[in-house]
């Protein structure tokens, strides 16, 4: 094609189209610094404030401080007013970005892009070789992962997404064995077992450093109903049934070896129990996700983490956008009857399968 059968109103639109994306992708590392450092909270407290006055409120840098406040200015973040060089954060967007939004936090997902960016290197070498990026190559993503669904856990594990499936919270108020596959820092067991002091609570994972953080906090809270185990849980298959309900919360598409894990779920469960599955809100086509309002940004994260640290390992590399139809197709190999897709209202990245034995 010659550059005189180019449209050349659509290639000044893709260049547009070019530049907002590197436009934004700057801004998500600025959403970042402003969650990690507190700017964001420390301005959501603020009237309109100088550089100085926010740069002291937050006991940071007002050099680094100035700088980022031009960049949110640009990036239609804050507001500027040049006669007073006073900088403010509208309710509207705190609303978004602070600690206090709980899940509504969206500058909390921020980090995970300068986290999956320190392994380009290893993921361009798997993209020529094939392979992938280990877990150890990612030193912060227990903690980061851990603060992030913490606040989704907060806010509607008990209240919301439990009382998804019918009859549940009452069996747990009576007593009932509870298991949580890959259950990184343990979060979701701890707030379930001090709601329901009356069931057993028990976590499974891999990482030493998740489960510490687990028995920590267990301790803290004082519960004397939850523990955690150092389990591969894709070595339950072929074990008694023992558990009345088990849970995984955003692990199925990251594992080496997803089939096995719901294998061993389905093997482990009582006759009549539940498995609750939360995974990523998707679809398995490709051409149905064109509207999907995080799918860029999940596209990349398995790219980047959760299918190159499945392939890492020799694994199925399911990624994360494996969707519906797929975790549908799988849960009903598993063994599992009548399945249900659940969605909590304002819960954009999750679908929430209810499976019985
Ligand atoms: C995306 S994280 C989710 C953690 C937690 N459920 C949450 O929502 O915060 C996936 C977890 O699965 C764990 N995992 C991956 N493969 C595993 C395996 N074979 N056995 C046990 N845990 C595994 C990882 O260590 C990690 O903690």
């Amino acid at each position: 094609m010659t550059t005189e059968q180019l449209d050349a109103s659509r290639v000044e639109a893709f260049g547009g189209r070019l530049l907002e994306i590197l436009n934004h992708a700057g801004l998500a590392f600025q959403l970042s610094v402003g969650h990690r450092t507190g700017l964001f909270d420390t301005m959501a407290g603020l009237q309109p404030s100088t550089s100085e006055q926010v740069a002291q409120a937050a006991g940071l840098d007002e050099r680094y401080v100035r700088e980022w406040l031009g960049a949110l200015t640009v990036g239609e973040i804050v507001y500027y007013e040049p006669a007073a060089q006073t900088y403010h954060l509208p309710a509207e967007h705190a609303a978004m970005v602070t600690r206090a939004a709980g899940p509504d936090n969206l500058a909390g997902l921020a980090p995970y892009m300068a986290l999956v960016g320190q392994v380009e290197d290893q993921v361009i070498e798997a993209f020529e070789k094939g392979g992938g990026v280990p877990y150890s190559s990612y030193p912060k993503f227990q903690e980061l992962q851990r603060a992030e669904t913490a606040a989704i856990f907060d806010a509607t594990l008990v209240d919301r997404t439990l009382p998804l499936v019918p009859g549940l919270v009452e069996k747990l108020e009576t007593g009932i064995d509870v298991a949580d596959f890959g259950t990184g820092g343990g979060h979701a067991i701890n707030v379930m077992a001090k709601a329901f002091p009356n069931s057993r609570f028990v976590g499974f994972d891999i990482s030493d450093e998740g489960l510490d953080f687990a028995r920590g906090e267990a301790r803290e809270w004082g519960l004397e109903n939850a523990r955690f185990e150092a389990r591969d849980i894709a070595a339950f298959v072929g074990e008694e049934p023992r558990f009345d309900l088990i849970t995984t919360f955003d692990v199925i598409h990251d594992l080496a070896r997803p089939a096995e894990v719901l294998d061993g779920i389905h093997d482990t469960l009582k006759p009549g129990g539940t498995y609750f599955c939360a995974d990523m809100a998707a679809s398995s086509n490709l051409e149905d996700n064109l509207e999907h309002p995080l799918a860029p940004l999940l596209y990349t994260f398995s790219i980047f983490y959760c299918m190159t640290t499945s392939l890492a390992q020799g694994g199925a590399g399911l990624g994360t956008m494996w969707g519906e139809q797929k975790a549908i197709q799988m849960l009903g190999d598993a063994g599992f009857k009548d399945v249900a897709v659940e969605r909590v209202e304002a819960d954009i990245i999750n679908s929430y399968y209810i499976c019985h034995k």
